[in-house]
């Protein structure tokens, strides 16, 4: 038997242990047992304690009420509820910080066919943690014991051998039709083992290899959700390299080449691409997309619109920008004519174009957009304007752009030149 209530209390904050006291006297209420599952426990005995710790319980008799009545006790709300008897909670933890806390009917679950989501009944703590993808994610920690058991609180149920795995570092499934049943944890495969640094055990490798072909039959939505979960991690550009190598990502968007991201893996984390959005990250993946890749892209992966735009943009402004490159990058650009070229063009598609481009005088014009150029603006207003004696109307438009223009190539440097020029314009007018 396995106590690891030092360990727990070593780990979580003392905000974190206060829910986990709540929760429990809960359960005392309603008779149900409760466990530490999943994920947390996997971090638990990893020692990860940074970052936003989540929580994820579980028990035989949790249901809506069960959630309303934690969420009311911690002073927080349940956000959603899923037709897996699954809660969201979110509750304060100190000043202006939550965390989630993800409460689970203990479950067991079929699939009718693989890639299809899952029919889900009731089960016991056993068939709950064996429907999880790897061990070292099936593994649970008693809060409170069920009354046929006479489990501790803080003892470790380990019956897939999770904790030996995770002290050797390795990523293992629980039974061969894993990525059958749900060919997604091919990618959470890749994004644990690159945010971990574990290895992939060598069975779960071959089975990997074996069930490539299934990833087309998961839906695009399912896809682009992992991609985005990817896109949260540490190490985006050495996870992205490894479905591309793998043949994952290739397996699914048939019809573009993914070569490119290969190279991301030795990516530094710092200035271009540091603290970087999903769109940030899908304009990545689309950055060398002809117009048809891109209308491919957007449909396969069923992308938003904010990453529909990126990606879209960032194909016309590539086309653009070989037209047009000799002219911006003369000996001395008109700052306003960098400015009128690049305004109509997605902040964000011209992040993902300046930080991967590989021509540097280009990428000079573009950073020098996004820190100054496209921030900039006048002193003067469009009602400063109409008081000056502009008639309401698009004239009033057209005036402020002429200013900001003159502006931004040093024409006017003071609000006095901006009142100038526009006295001098009704002057004329
Ligand atoms: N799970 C699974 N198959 C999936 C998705 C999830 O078996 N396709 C199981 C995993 O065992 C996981 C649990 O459901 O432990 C909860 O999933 P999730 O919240 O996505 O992951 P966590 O393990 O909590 O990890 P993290 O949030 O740190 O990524």
């Amino acid at each position: 038997m396995k106590i690891v209530s030092s360990k727990i209390e070593n780990v979580l904050p003392k905000s974190h242990i206060q829910i986990l006291n709540a929760a429990v006297e809960l359960s005392q209420d309603i008779n149900t047992d409760l466990y530490l599952v999943g994920g947390c426990v996997r971090d638990i005995m990893l020692g990860v304690s940074e970052g936003n710790f989540d929580i994820d319980l579980a028990g035989s008799d949790i249901d809506r009420d069960f959630a309303d009545r934690l969420a009311g006790k911690l002073k927080g709300k349940v956000k959603s509820s899923s037709l897996f008897g699954t809660h969201k909670l979110s509750v304060p933890v100190g000043y202006q910080t939550n965390i989630e806390i993800d409460l689970a009917l203990c479950r067991s679950e079929t699939y009718k066919t693989p890639g299809s989501l899952p029919d889900v009944s009731p089960g016991d703590l056993f068939q709950d943690l064996l429907r999880r993808d790897f061990s070292v994610s099936a593994m649970c920690i008693v809060l409170r014991s069920p009354e046929d058991q006479d489990w501790q609180w803080g003892q470790l149920i380990d019956p897939h051998s999770g904790y030996k795995d995770l002290k050797n570092e390795e990523l293992r499934i629980l039974h061969k039709n894993s990525f059958v049943d749900d060919p997604t944890r091919m990618f959470r495969l890749l994004r644990y083992s690159g945010r971990l640094g574990f290895a992939i055990e060598e069975e779960t490798k071959k089975l990997f290899e074996s069930s490539m072909n299934w990833v087309s039959v998961i839906s695009g939505e399912r896809i682009r959700h992992e991609l985005e979960k990817i896109f949260e991690e540490r190490d985006i550009g050495v996870i992205l390299s490894n479905c591309v190598m793998t043949g994952l990502l290739p397996a699914f968007l048939t019809q573009i080449d993914c070569k490119h991201l290969i190279k991301f893996k030795e990516l530094e984390y710092s200035g271009d691409f540091k603290n970087n959005t999903a769109e940030f990250w899908f304009g990545i993946v689309g950055m060398n997309a002809n117009k048809t890749e891109v209308e491919y892209l957007s449909k396969t992966l069923n992308l938003n619109s904010k990453q529909r735009e990126v990606i879209r943009d960032l194909n016309s402004l590539n086309k653009q920008l070989q037209k047009h490159s000799a002219q911006l990058v003369s000996e001395d650009p008109k700052r306003s004519d960098i400015y009128k070229f690049l305004m109509k063009y997605n902040v964000i598609a011209i992040q993902v174009c300046a930080a991967t481009t590989s021509d540097m005088s280009i990428k000079i014009i573009l950073e020098m957009y996004l820190s100054s150029l496209m921030n900039s603006h006048t002193e003067l207003s469009g009602d400063d304007l109409i008081s000056l004696g502009v008639r309401k109307g698009p004239k009033v438009g057209e005036l402020l752009n002429n200013l900001l223009y003159a502006k931004l190539d040093g024409q006017l440097p003071s609000i006095d030149s901006e009142m100038d020029y526009i006295k001098n314009y009704l002057r004329n007018n």
